[in-house]
């Protein structure tokens, strides 16, 4: 037996000072079914997701809610792992970084980073403007007189030592792995803006905090812990290296974050001699009804609120449906009751229960495997897969189902004869089932309830996606 290919998939790891909302769920989701596409495909894939339990930002949070932050962060991650079992999220770790192993394998990275000379032996004086929301320090141009845009708040006056990460260094390997696709930073348009700040050259980074308990203790010196992006990000390599799927093959992202998963992290990787991931795909961002998402508005949806409305497979579909996944995009709940409706309910839902109809009157053993896969539209599918252009690939499913309703409409069936019907079927049910199968990363119970239904392991007259 030849050796299986390995798909290693990552979410970012998400703050525990919010609950799960759609922001989260969008990742996720799509994390998910390239995650299953590869599976599909063979591959032993995994998809990893967890929740990132330190910092001040965590500290902060829990203490607003009058708990210990462990305490606190217990019980967030918990909502995570709540909504991701809601959506059929079929993850292989929900990892968080206040795992034990987690911490012991940051702390062997930090001791490693810095028995390599890549951190500067002792700690400098650092002042600057940290804002805990980012949970980064800003540089004057990214504030609006003196205020962080995306938080609406005022920075805090840091100065401490602080050791620093030697991130200069890496300037012009980074430069070459990322302009040669030897990292791939997708779509083009990150890649290019990540290039062009490397250009602008790269400012060593300070790594520690000698005020923040929180956090994870630099294994050479006790009394500081490490910046929580450092050790956040090694959450990847936790499980990675210790499982042997190192390096991940996709780190999926918000745009948000592109910066420190395409130059901090591979510098980290090169100063240790480890391999890089291979992608980073930095997806967009997206208002509700064309307003940023925010809690002040109270326009924040939650997974639930998705699921009580279109069902596990229906709130997969529907976000990934909706814009180009790599662009900025709008949701409003019209829209996607529009694509739930059209693609879903009138689509592929109503074409199966047309043809399970006639398929019921007729005895004969369907044999699954039939639904050839070389034509040309999957062909592209899989590209635009592969590419996670998932939009493109359910445009080419659309336009099937599509050509298959009107095939149907012109041939007639239910006005056939017994075996003229029969033998319609027998040709129309495997353009079905393969449409079904592409599906299957999107719609996993409804594509195996479907294969059931035509392989006569279940009878059902249940609309599959009851209209809106
Ligand atoms: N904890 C860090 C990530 C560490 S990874 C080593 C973090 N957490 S976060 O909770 O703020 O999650 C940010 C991510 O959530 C974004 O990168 C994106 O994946 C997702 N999104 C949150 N809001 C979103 C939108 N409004 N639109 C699209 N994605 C959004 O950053």
């Amino acid at each position: 037996m030849g050796k299986i290919n390995k798909y290693f998939a990552t979410t970012p790891i998400y703050y525990v000072n919010d609950v799960p909302h759609i922001g989260h769920t969008y990742t996720t989701v799509a994390a998910d079914v390239i995650t299953r596409y590869y599976k599909q495909k063979g591959y032993d894939a995994r998809l990893l997701t967890g929740t990132d339990e330190h910092g001040a930002k965590i500290a902060e949070a829990a203490k607003k809610h009058g708990k210990e932050p462990k305490a606190y962060a217990d019980e967030v991650s918990e909502k995570f792992k709540k909504a991701w079992k809601s959506l059929n999220i079929d993850y292989i770790r929900f990892i968080r970084t206040t795992d034990e192993d987690h911490i012991k394998v940051a702390q062997e990275f930090l001791q490693k980073l810095y028995d390599k000379g890549a951190i500067d032996p002792k700690p400098r004086l650092y002042k600057g403007l940290y804002c805990i929301g980012h949970e980064k320090f800003m540089s004057p141009e990214e504030l609006i007189n003196g205020i962080c845009p995306d938080h609406q708040t005022k920075p805090i006056e840091h100065a401490e030592e602080n050791y620093y990460f030697k991130l200069k260094n890496y300037e012009k390997q980074l430069e070459q792995l990322i302009s040669s696709d030897a990292i791939r930073v997708k779509p083009q348009s990150r890649k290019n803006e990540i290039l062009g700040k490397i250009k602008q050259g790269l400012d060593d980074i300070s790594i520690s905090r000698a005020n923040l308990e929180w956090g994870i203790p630099l294994p050479f010196n006790k009394t500081h812990t490490s910046y929580v992006w450092i050790e956040a990000l090694i959450n990847y390599y936790t499980y990675g290296s210790q499982n042997g799927v190192w390096p991940a093959d996709l780190h999926l992202v918000g745009r948000d974050i592109v910066w420190f998963h395409s130059v901090i992290w591979p510098a980290m990787l090169l100063a240790i001699d480890e391999q890089r991931p291979k992608e980073i795909f930095g997806h967009g961002f997206f208002t509700i009804n064309g307003q940023k998402m925010s809690k002040t508005i109270g326009n924040v949806i939650s997974p639930e609120d998705l699921v009580n409305k279109y069902g596990v497979d229906g709130t997969r579909y529907v976000l990934l449906a909706a814009f180009p996944f790599g662009d900025d995009g709008d949701f409003s709940w019209k829209e996607l009751d529009r694509i739930y409706n059209a693609d879903l309910a009138n689509g592929l839902g109503n074409l199966v229960a047309r043809i399970y109809k006639l398929f019921i009157n007729h005895k004969f053993d369907y044999n699954l495997s039939s639904a050839s896969d070389s034509k040309l539209w999957v062909d592209h599918y899989k590209v635009f897969m592969e590419n996670l252009q998932f939009y493109l690939a359910l445009e080419e499913i659309r336009k099937e189902i599509k050509e298959i309703d009107i095939e149907i409409n012109k041939v007639k069936p239910w006005t056939q004869e017994n075996d003229e019907q029969k033998a319609f079927l027998q040709r129309i049910i495997p353009r079905i089932l393969l449409v079904t199968n592409l599906l299957q990363p999107f719609l996993p119970q409804t594509s195996e309830k479907i294969l059931q239904q035509f392989s006569g392991q279940i009878k059902s007259s249940a609309p599959l996606f009851p209209r809106i």
